[in-house]
């Protein structure tokens, strides 16, 4: 569901961000880009124009893949040359001191605890040289309050695509739910609503600094120094203007 949507609905505002957050690291990287969690390839394409080295893109989602690799289909010469899809989770991808730099963000809240403890870090570990940089989407603390966003909105023919999202809090145990509604508004009302919900377990600063600890990585601050400003995502729930990564140097 979300596959066909997100495009539509994020493309521009995470290129941009992509551009913003990656583009320095990418540049620099000298052996290979890892991204996990390609998703449709909107940072896929920011990694791939940027550095000059193969890009990994590993997405499991065949709907995702699917918009992934219409994208890559049109791509230029010089980034078609380079990506590489691996249709697996990481952790079935058999990468091995591939890249310099991993890019993971979008998606580590997403996993549960135990999956990124025991297959996801040291996976990526894996697949970085030591000295190797690892960019992580910096998390959110605790879980939100139970109240709704509006997604972006953006005009396709006559039609208006557009939506929300709320947030469940889980219980102690349980994890969050997040809903995406979805809708396509016509000039006489509503033409077409779907809604997904997803799973995310709440990913505290501490956590993900001791999860990346153990699974050999030290915190590197801002990568060269390189501080730009909050990217303008204007058309981004609330929370994202506050959407940061953080870099990791893997022992
Ligand atoms: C919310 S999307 C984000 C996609 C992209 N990073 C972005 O920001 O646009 C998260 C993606 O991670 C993928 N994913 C989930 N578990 C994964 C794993 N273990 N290894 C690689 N990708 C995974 C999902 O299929 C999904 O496409």
């Amino acid at each position: 569901m979300t596959a066909e949507f997100y495009d539509l609905l994020h493309l521009d505002g995470y290129r941009e961000w992509a551009r913003t957050w990656l583009a320095t690291s990418a540049r620099r990287a000298r052996l290979g880009v890892l991204e996990v969690g390609s998703g449709t390839g909107a940072m896929t394409w920011v990694l791939a124009e940027e550095s000059e080295v193969p890009v990994h893109a590993v997405e499991p989602s065949r709907a995702m893949r699917a918009v992934l690799m219409g994208r890559l289909a049109t791509a230029s010469d010089r980034v078609r040359s380079r990506v590489r899809v691996h249709p697996h989770p990481l952790g079935a991808a058999g990468l091995a001191g591939v890249a310099d730099l991993a890019v993971c963000v979008n998606l580590a809240a997403g996993l549960p605890p135990a999956e990124r403890e025991d297959a996801l870090w040291p996976a990526v570990a894996r697949a970085l040289v030591p000295g190797g940089l690892l960019v992580v989407d910096s998390p959110r603390r605790g879980s939100p309050a139970a109240e709704e966003w509006p997604l972006p909105s953006t005009r396709l023919g006559p039609d208006v695509y557009t939506g929300t999202v709320r947030c469940a809090p889980g219980d102690r145990a349980g994890p969050d739910r997040w809903t995406f509604r979805y809708q396509v508004l016509g000039e006489r009302g509503t033409l077409r609503e779907e809604t997904e919900t997803f799973p995310t377990w709440p990913l505290d600063p501490e956590v993900l600094d001791q999860e990346l600890r153990v699974a050999g990585f030290l915190p590197a601050g801002t990568a060269g120094g390189w501080d730009p400003e909050v990217p303008a995502m204007t058309s981004e729930v609330d929370a994202a203007s506050a959407w940061r990564p953080e870099l990791w140097r893997r022992r």
